[in-house]
């Protein structure tokens, strides 16, 4: 299913947009349309697939910490990366206060582009393809690192991300229930209807102690501008696996630091989560040990069963150069690509001013 908006009239003297014009776009109803068609939780599974194979090919990409503009009420980031072939960045916010005000805390949108000549590739929405790449990195991070055989997941938040985390570990790593708990009971009832019609079983909670009762992982995901305490020391015991994913920002964590110092903790980008992740709290030297190297056989996962193991999540640009790649894949087979005329492309390159000129009739 296609839906094409109609373009914007033009002086009849200036010329039709030539085929170097138009870039592919996904919006948000076509990004909708795209995952439901494939089905959620295969689509979560297929995103994982592709976050882990960028992630087996590290070495391979530009690096850099997102670039964050930080104001009273939040960040905006822009998060770049490339390997030889492709460039991608998304543009993403996070303001914790947007939600009193009807807003949701974090939108975003990106773009993959050539290396060889910089054009643009694709245009798409990225706040629901962002939830889901979140929680497909959570879930295949879950899958190397929680104890084997977890059936039970706490969540603590139960905002816009909240669903995505709870299928993408049903999908990925087998988990059978979910016990969730939000300081608005209403965000909690919210998310037990809509599981409720994916058939995971969800189970209410007053408090978060309440709700890591019996539960072998352990997802954060509240929103708030500040050093929180989600997570007390005595309430994470042996063998536990922490999916911390929002403390993303300076000044913005949800773990209590003696978590921290019992925990063996596993990160994406080091030079970004010592800015931004949990271990803020810690030494700059504390030791952490990246992800990609655990997928890639080259550093330890979980030691034994008793290690309390944490990922420390802030979400890094090879995950979203990853997305990116799986919608440019994905999107123009199922119909849900539209066109842009986003490039200026006169007939000679270098009269561009020519061009403009013509159009003005
Ligand atoms: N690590 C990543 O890659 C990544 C990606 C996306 C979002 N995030 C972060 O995840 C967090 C959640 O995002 P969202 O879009 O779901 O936000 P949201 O605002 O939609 O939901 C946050 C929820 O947390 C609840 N909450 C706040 N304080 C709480 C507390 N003390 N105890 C229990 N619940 C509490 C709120 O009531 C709300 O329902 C944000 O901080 C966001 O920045 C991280």
């Amino acid at each position: 299913m296609t839906h094409s908006v109609p373009p914007p009239p033009r002086p009849a003297t200036a010329p039709a947009p030539s085929e170097l014009a138009w870039v592919p776009f996904v919006s948000v109803q076509n990004m909708m349309a795209l995952i439901n068609g494939i089905g959620l939780e295969t689509a979560l599974r297929e995103l994982a697939d592709y976050i882990e194979a960028d992630f087996r090919r590290w070495p391979d990409f530009d690096k850099t910490p997102r670039v964050a503009s930080h104001s009273r009420d939040g960040v905006i980031e822009l998060m770049p990366t490339a390997d030889a072939e492709s460039y991608g960045f998304k543009y993403v916010n996070g303001h914790p206060a947007n939600l009193k005000a009807g807003f949701q805390t974090v939108t975003a949108f990106g773009v993959l582009a050539s290396v060889a000549n910089g054009y643009p590739l694709l245009l798409t929405e990225m706040t629901v393809l962002t939830a889901l790449r979140t929680a497909a990195t959570s879930a295949l991070v879950g899958r190397l690192l929680a104890p084997k055989g977890a059936r039970t997941m706490a969540m603590i938040g139960a905002g816009a991300q909240c669903e995505f985390q709870a299928l993408a570990f049903r999908a990925i790593c087998g988990i059978e229930t979910v016990r969730i708990h939000d300081i608005d009971p209403a965000a909690t009832a919210k998310a037990l209807r809509n599981l409720a019609r994916h058939g995971l079983e969800a189970v209410a909670c007053g408090s978060a102690q309440d709700a890591v009762e019996g539960a072998e992982i352990v997802t954060t995901c509240t929103a708030d501008k500040q050093n929180a305490t989600i997570l007390t020391d005595n309430m994470i015991g042996a063998g536990v696996h922490i999916n911390a994913i929002g403390g993303d920002c300076p000044g913005k964590t949800e773990l209590h630091r003696d978590i921290l110092l019992r925990a063996g903790i596993f990160v994406e980008y080091p030079p970004q989560t010592r800015i931004e992740g949990e271990i803020q709290q810690l030494a700059p030297d504390h030791e952490v040990t990246e992800i990609w190297q655990v997928l890639r056989g080259e550093a330890e996962g979980r030691r034994d069963a008793a290690q309390i193991t944490l990922f420390d999540s802030v979400g890094f640009a090879i995950e979203d150069f990853s997305a990116l790649r799986w919608v440019h894949d994905r999107a123009r087979a199922a119909g849900c690509v539209e066109r842009l005329d986003m490039l200026a492309d006169p007939d000679d390159p270098r009269d561009l001013f020519g061009m403009l000129d013509r159009a003005a009739g």
